[in-house]
């Protein structure tokens, strides 16, 4: 019994855990994005600011993954988590655009 009690714990734990993985984009923005792009701060678009997304959006968003990466004017280079990988940025730009268009 105890060990069945475990075994459906985990099963739990292993969904929660996919579930995260999917909602990856908005834990990373709030973790590592949203102290500048919640804001404004440093002139940030701010998120779910139409206006400020249009033209950054139209440009693409292999240019928007390149800047967040390389970083752009005063945003540095993956806000400053360089501990983050290339797709955890990615997710949280989709995240960013998906919001504010
Ligand atoms: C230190 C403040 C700061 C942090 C932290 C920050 N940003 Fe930015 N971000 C900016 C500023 C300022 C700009 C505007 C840069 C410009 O256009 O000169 C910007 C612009 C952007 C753009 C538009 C780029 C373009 O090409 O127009 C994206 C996308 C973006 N940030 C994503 C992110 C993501 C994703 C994170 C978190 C991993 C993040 N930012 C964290 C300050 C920040």
């Amino acid at each position: 019994m105890k060990r069945l009690t475990v075994i459906t714990i985990c099963a739990g734990l292993a969904m929660a855990a996919s579930g995260a993985a999917v909602a990856d984009g908005a834990a990373t923005y709030k973790e590592a994005c949203q102290a500048c792009h919640m804001t404004g701060a440093a002139g940030a678009p701010k998120l779910g600011d139409k206006e400020a997304w249009k033209a950054r959006i139209a440009t693409g968003k292999d240019a928007l993954y390149a800047s967040s990466i390389q970083g752009k004017g005063a945003m540095p280079a993956k806000g400053g988590r360089a501990d983050l990988s290339d797709d955890v940025i990615k997710a949280a730009v989709d995240y960013m655009v998906a919001q504010s268009k």
